[in-house]
Protein backbone atom coordinates (compact mmCIF):
# COMPACT_ATOMS: atom_id res chain seq x y z
CA UNK A 1 0.00 0.00 0.00
CA UNK A 2 1.56 3.01 -1.15
CA UNK A 3 0.36 6.44 1.58
CA UNK A 4 0.17 10.20 0.69
CA UNK A 5 0.29 12.04 3.84
CA UNK A 6 -1.45 15.48 3.45
CA UNK A 7 -1.94 17.53 5.70
CA UNK A 8 -5.82 18.37 5.38
CA UNK A 9 -9.07 17.13 4.48
CA UNK A 10 -8.79 20.32 1.38
CA UNK A 11 -5.31 18.97 0.42
CA UNK A 12 -6.73 15.31 0.38
CA UNK A 13 -9.10 16.16 -1.72
CA UNK A 14 -6.78 17.93 -4.17
CA UNK A 15 -4.21 15.40 -4.04
CA UNK A 16 -6.78 13.15 -4.93
CA UNK A 17 -8.80 14.79 -7.52
CA UNK A 18 -5.62 16.03 -9.24
CA UNK A 19 -4.59 11.89 -9.88
CA UNK A 20 -8.28 11.25 -10.98
CA UNK A 21 -8.19 14.27 -13.48
CA UNK A 22 -5.34 12.94 -14.97
CA UNK A 23 -5.86 9.07 -15.43
CA UNK A 24 -8.99 10.35 -16.89
CA UNK A 25 -7.42 12.38 -19.51
CA UNK A 26 -4.61 9.63 -20.30
CA UNK A 27 -7.41 7.12 -20.87
CA UNK A 28 -11.09 9.15 -21.34
CA UNK A 29 -12.88 5.68 -21.57
CA UNK A 30 -11.99 4.56 -18.39
CA UNK A 31 -14.27 2.83 -15.96
CA UNK A 32 -14.60 4.79 -12.68
CA UNK A 33 -15.83 3.02 -9.60
CA UNK A 34 -17.19 5.77 -7.09
CA UNK A 35 -17.69 5.93 -3.05
CA UNK A 36 -20.71 8.39 -1.52
CA UNK A 37 -20.82 9.86 2.24
CA UNK A 38 -18.59 12.68 3.30
CA UNK A 39 -15.25 11.45 2.31
CA UNK A 40 -14.91 11.69 -1.53
CA UNK A 41 -17.15 15.32 -1.42
CA UNK A 42 -14.12 17.33 -1.92
CA UNK A 43 -12.82 15.51 -4.88
CA UNK A 44 -15.88 15.49 -6.95
CA UNK A 45 -15.80 19.26 -6.23
CA UNK A 46 -11.95 19.54 -7.08
CA UNK A 47 -13.33 17.21 -10.68
CA UNK A 48 -15.93 19.75 -11.25
CA UNK A 49 -13.80 22.56 -11.24
CA UNK A 50 -11.57 20.48 -13.36
CA UNK A 51 -14.03 20.16 -15.94
CA UNK A 52 -15.10 23.45 -15.99
CA UNK A 53 -11.28 25.22 -15.94
CA UNK A 54 -9.64 22.52 -17.77
CA UNK A 55 -12.28 20.59 -20.20
CA UNK A 56 -11.24 17.30 -18.55
CA UNK A 57 -14.08 15.26 -20.67
CA UNK A 58 -16.31 12.20 -19.08
CA UNK A 59 -18.04 12.18 -22.04
CA UNK A 60 -16.77 8.45 -22.64
CA UNK A 61 -16.24 7.67 -19.30
CA UNK A 62 -18.19 4.65 -17.31
CA UNK A 63 -19.03 4.96 -13.44
CA UNK A 64 -20.09 2.41 -11.01
CA UNK A 65 -21.04 3.07 -7.82
CA UNK A 66 -20.08 0.94 -4.45
CA UNK A 67 -23.42 0.99 -2.78
CA UNK A 68 -26.96 1.66 -2.06
CA UNK A 69 -29.61 1.89 0.41
CA UNK A 70 -32.11 -0.91 0.42
CA UNK A 71 -35.91 0.77 -0.69
CA UNK A 72 -34.91 4.48 -1.12
CA UNK A 73 -36.04 5.44 -5.04
CA UNK A 74 -33.55 7.44 -7.32
CA UNK A 75 -35.15 10.32 -6.34
CA UNK A 76 -34.96 10.22 -2.09
CA UNK A 77 -32.59 13.14 -1.38
CA UNK A 78 -31.01 10.06 1.16
CA UNK A 79 -30.22 7.82 -2.11
CA UNK A 80 -26.62 7.37 -3.14
CA UNK A 81 -28.08 8.04 -6.84
CA UNK A 82 -29.45 11.46 -5.45
CA UNK A 83 -26.24 11.93 -4.53
CA UNK A 84 -24.46 11.40 -7.32
CA UNK A 85 -26.37 13.29 -9.08
CA UNK A 86 -25.98 16.35 -6.43
CA UNK A 87 -22.66 16.42 -6.16
CA UNK A 88 -20.86 14.88 -9.69
CA UNK A 89 -22.89 14.13 -12.44
CA UNK A 90 -25.36 16.87 -12.74
CA UNK A 91 -22.06 18.49 -13.56
CA UNK A 92 -19.81 17.11 -15.70
CA UNK A 93 -20.46 15.58 -19.37
CA UNK A 94 -20.44 12.29 -18.35
CA UNK A 95 -23.44 10.37 -19.94
CA UNK A 96 -26.21 9.12 -17.77
CA UNK A 97 -26.55 5.59 -19.30
CA UNK A 98 -22.90 5.15 -18.21
CA UNK A 99 -23.40 5.70 -14.78
CA UNK A 100 -24.17 2.74 -12.56
CA UNK A 101 -25.74 2.27 -8.95
CA UNK A 102 -27.12 -0.47 -7.44
CA UNK A 103 -30.72 -0.30 -7.77
CA UNK A 104 -31.83 -0.38 -3.88
CA UNK A 105 -35.49 -0.12 -5.21
CA UNK A 106 -35.30 -3.94 -7.09
CA UNK A 107 -38.28 -6.03 -6.85
CA UNK A 108 -35.82 -8.92 -7.08
CA UNK A 109 -32.59 -7.75 -5.21
CA UNK A 110 -31.12 -11.40 -5.69
CA UNK A 111 -31.44 -10.97 -9.21
CA UNK A 112 -30.32 -6.98 -9.23
CA UNK A 113 -27.05 -8.61 -7.29
CA UNK A 114 -26.26 -10.58 -10.28
CA UNK A 115 -27.04 -7.95 -12.69
CA UNK A 116 -24.48 -5.45 -10.83
CA UNK A 117 -21.34 -8.50 -11.32
CA UNK A 118 -22.76 -9.04 -14.63
CA UNK A 119 -22.39 -5.52 -15.89
CA UNK A 120 -19.21 -4.73 -14.01
CA UNK A 121 -17.56 -7.78 -16.12
CA UNK A 122 -19.25 -6.34 -19.21
CA UNK A 123 -17.68 -2.95 -19.00
CA UNK A 124 -14.27 -5.15 -18.97
CA UNK A 125 -14.00 -3.99 -14.72
CA UNK A 126 -13.07 -1.42 -12.66
CA UNK A 127 -10.05 0.58 -13.76
CA UNK A 128 -9.78 3.01 -10.46
CA UNK A 129 -12.22 2.37 -7.33
CA UNK A 130 -11.97 4.85 -4.72
CA UNK A 131 -13.02 4.02 -1.04
CA UNK A 132 -14.01 5.72 1.92
CA UNK A 133 -13.69 3.61 5.13
CA UNK A 134 -16.02 3.20 7.92
CA UNK A 135 -14.56 3.93 11.70
CA UNK A 136 -15.25 0.11 12.19
CA UNK A 137 -13.00 -0.39 9.13
CA UNK A 138 -16.33 -1.15 6.28
CA UNK A 139 -15.41 -0.50 2.52
CA UNK A 140 -18.13 -0.30 0.75
CA UNK A 141 -20.82 -1.33 3.25
CA UNK A 142 -18.85 -4.87 3.31
CA UNK A 143 -19.44 -5.09 7.89
CA UNK A 144 -16.82 -6.73 9.76
CA UNK A 145 -16.90 -10.22 9.27
CA UNK A 146 -17.98 -10.10 5.39
CA UNK A 147 -16.28 -12.90 3.60
CA UNK A 148 -13.06 -11.43 1.70
CA UNK A 149 -14.81 -13.77 -1.46
CA UNK A 150 -18.26 -11.90 -1.19
CA UNK A 151 -19.38 -10.45 -4.50
CA UNK A 152 -22.20 -8.00 -4.89
CA UNK A 153 -25.11 -8.61 -1.86
CA UNK A 154 -27.56 -7.88 0.36
CA UNK A 155 -26.38 -6.61 3.95
CA UNK A 156 -27.55 -5.52 7.16
CA UNK A 157 -26.17 -2.24 8.56
CA UNK A 158 -24.27 -2.30 11.25
CA UNK A 159 -25.34 -0.54 14.48
CA UNK A 160 -22.51 1.84 14.40
CA UNK A 161 -23.00 2.37 11.13
CA UNK A 162 -26.08 3.45 11.10
CA UNK A 163 -25.69 6.00 13.94
CA UNK A 164 -22.53 7.34 12.02
CA UNK A 165 -25.02 7.55 8.72
CA UNK A 166 -27.78 9.35 10.98
CA UNK A 167 -26.19 13.02 10.46
CA UNK A 168 -27.82 12.53 6.87
CA UNK A 169 -31.07 12.01 7.92
CA UNK A 170 -33.84 13.67 10.45
CA UNK A 171 -32.78 10.37 12.99
CA UNK A 172 -31.47 7.70 13.49
CA UNK A 173 -34.66 5.90 12.98
CA UNK A 174 -35.08 6.96 9.09
CA UNK A 175 -31.74 5.44 8.45
CA UNK A 176 -32.15 2.12 5.60
CA UNK A 177 -30.91 -0.53 7.62
CA UNK A 178 -30.13 -2.50 4.73
CA UNK A 179 -28.24 -1.90 1.52
CA UNK A 180 -26.78 -3.44 -1.62
CA UNK A 181 -23.09 -3.10 -1.57
CA UNK A 182 -19.98 -4.82 -4.03
CA UNK A 183 -18.68 -7.46 -2.44
CA UNK A 184 -14.95 -7.48 -1.15
CA UNK A 185 -13.99 -9.72 -3.96
CA UNK A 186 -15.72 -7.38 -6.36
CA UNK A 187 -13.24 -4.47 -4.65
CA UNK A 188 -10.45 -6.30 -4.96
CA UNK A 189 -10.87 -7.28 -8.75
CA UNK A 190 -10.63 -3.10 -9.32
CA UNK A 191 -7.39 -2.37 -11.21
CA UNK A 192 -6.25 0.25 -8.73
CA UNK A 193 -7.61 1.32 -5.66
CA UNK A 194 -7.21 4.96 -3.99
CA UNK A 195 -8.77 5.08 -0.06
CA UNK A 196 -9.25 8.08 1.30
CA UNK A 197 -9.20 9.05 4.99
CA UNK A 198 -10.11 12.77 6.56
CA UNK A 199 -10.59 12.97 10.54
CA UNK A 200 -9.43 12.24 13.95
CA UNK A 201 -12.89 9.88 14.06
CA UNK A 202 -11.19 7.59 11.01
CA UNK A 203 -7.68 7.63 12.89
CA UNK A 204 -7.96 3.98 14.99
CA UNK A 205 -9.84 2.69 11.62
CA UNK A 206 -6.70 3.43 9.75
CA UNK A 207 -4.23 2.71 12.56
CA UNK A 208 -5.74 -0.50 12.68
CA UNK A 209 -5.36 -1.38 8.90
CA UNK A 210 -1.30 -0.40 8.95
CA UNK A 211 -0.60 -2.15 12.68
CA UNK A 212 -3.11 -5.45 12.73
CA UNK A 213 -3.11 -8.52 10.07
CA UNK A 214 -5.54 -9.77 7.39
CA UNK A 215 -8.64 -10.35 9.07
CA UNK A 216 -12.46 -10.89 7.78
CA UNK A 217 -13.59 -8.81 10.98
CA UNK A 218 -11.92 -5.76 9.60
CA UNK A 219 -12.75 -5.19 6.10
CA UNK A 220 -10.39 -3.06 4.92
CA UNK A 221 -7.50 -4.91 5.94
CA UNK A 222 -8.32 -6.94 2.56
CA UNK A 223 -6.65 -3.99 0.85
CA UNK A 224 -3.63 -5.50 1.81
CA UNK A 225 -3.58 -8.59 -0.88
CA UNK A 226 -4.42 -5.99 -3.40
CA UNK A 227 -1.22 -5.08 -5.00
CA UNK A 228 -2.39 -1.21 -6.03
CA UNK A 229 -3.94 0.54 -3.64
CA UNK A 230 -2.81 4.15 -2.38
CA UNK A 231 -3.90 5.55 0.60
CA UNK A 232 -4.72 9.44 0.75
CA UNK A 233 -5.08 10.67 4.30
CA UNK A 234 -4.50 13.70 6.34
CA UNK A 235 -2.87 14.60 9.50
CA UNK A 236 -5.76 14.20 11.58
CA UNK A 237 -6.49 10.30 10.05
CA UNK A 238 -3.04 9.55 10.55
CA UNK A 239 -2.49 10.82 13.93
CA UNK A 240 -1.74 7.22 15.49
CA UNK A 241 0.52 6.31 12.47
C1 LIG B 1 -19.94 4.98 0.62
C2 LIG B 1 -19.33 3.82 1.25
C3 LIG B 1 -18.86 3.82 2.67
C4 LIG B 1 -18.19 5.13 3.09
C5 LIG B 1 -17.80 5.06 4.56
C6 LIG B 1 -17.20 6.37 5.04
O1 LIG B 1 -20.30 4.72 -0.72
O2 LIG B 1 -19.23 2.82 0.62
O3 LIG B 1 -17.95 2.76 2.86
O4 LIG B 1 -17.07 5.35 2.28
O5 LIG B 1 -18.92 4.76 5.34
O6 LIG B 1 -18.21 7.34 5.01
P1 LIG B 1 -17.87 8.89 5.18
O7 LIG B 1 -17.06 9.27 4.00
O8 LIG B 1 -19.21 9.58 5.18
O9 LIG B 1 -17.13 9.02 6.46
Amino acid sequence: MNIIRVSSYEEMSIEAGKRIAEKVRSNPSMTLGLATGSTPQGVYHYLIKDYENNGTSYQNIKSINLDEYIGLQATDPNSYHYFMQKNLFNHIDIASNHTHIPNGAASNLAEECRRYENLINEVGGIDLQILGIGQNGHIGFNEPGTAFSSRTHVVSLAKNTLEANARFFANVAEVPTHALTMGIATILDSKEIFLLASGTEKAEAVAQLFNEGIREDFPASALKQHPNVTILADDDALKYI
